[in-house]
């Protein structure tokens, strides 16, 4: 049983004092609850301070993106080194990333592995975009992106890994994909390419979530599907209130209520 897993993108959002305000308020909603993980993605300047309002609390930590080198003259970037000092979990491969600040797919893997080498949780993203989505590329597309993220990881390094099927055209728009749309590329395309590479067992026990315009009103609709195991939500998670709803929904959908 893959434990279910929403964990909020907070994007370019928030200075350190409005981090910690949200980071309170969604302490008090959503400490100690069960049967489903949650976490927080801060922007880096916050995570120290949010950290802190964490600390004892079951809401996860995690960064938003991770340079693959441990140190260097890297002006900018951020180590796995300095990461694993702060949280747990990091995102990896966000469109935003690769559409705006030229990420590869070989640069994608190697921040996997360098964030596995220090014992980081990455949430690796994939998706299409919206004309790949029309001419009917999805399927070969995010295969591909899934294949080249996890070249060369072993099938222990690879569990510890969330996907996160997050199609480009879904993002921040309002209009998300079906339930069943999205259920079927995650089952039909990411968790098969993971069997392919790694054999069932290990793609059965890979969590992998959708991402794209989730809101408290339909993350039910996306969490009643067998494949999908979460949610990574951008603007929705800004809000405790929103964030909050979004979890116990989708947590009662998950367990058929
Ligand atoms: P959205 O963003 O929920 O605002 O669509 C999702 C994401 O980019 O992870």
């Amino acid at each position: 049983m893959r434990t279910p897993f929403i964990a909020g993108n907070w994007k370019m959002y928030k200075t350190v004092a409005e981090a910690v305000a949200l980071v309170r308020e969604l302490r008090g909603m959503l400490d100690g609850l069960e049967g489903c993980e949650v976490a927080v993605c801060p922007p880096f300047t916050a995570l120290a301070a949010v950290r802190e309002v964490l600390s004892g609390s079951t809401i996860r930590l995690g960064a938003q993106n991770v340079h693959w080198k441990d140190e260097g003259a890297f002006t900018g970037e951020i180590s796995p080194l300095m990461l694993r000092e702060l949280c747990e979990y990091v995102i990896i491969g966000h469109s935003e990333r690769r559409q705006h600040f030229g990420e590869t797919d070989e640069m994608v893997n190697k921040k996997l592995h360098a964030a596995l080498a220090y014992g980081l949780k990455p949430i690796l993203c994939v998706g299409e975009n919206l004309e790949q989505n029309r001419a009917g590329e999805t399927e070969a597309f995010v295969s591909a992106q899934v294949r080249a993220a996890f070249a060369g990881l072993t099938a222990g390094q690879a569990s510890q890994i969330t996907v996160a099927y997050e199609p480009i055209w879904a993002i921040g728009t309002g209009v998300p994909a079906t339930g069943e749309g999205a259920n079927a590329i995650i089952g039909g395309v990411v968790r098969r390419t993971l069997a392919a590479l790694y054999g069932d067992e290990v793609a059965q026990g890979i969590r992998i979530q959708y991402g794209g315009s989730v809101k408290p009103d339909n993350i039910a609709e996306f969490m009643a599907q067998p494949e999908i195991d979460g949610a990574l939500v951008g603007g929705a998670s800004l809000k405790a209130s929103d964030f909050a709803a979004i979890v116990r929904n989708g947590l009662a959908a998950k367990a058929g209520k």
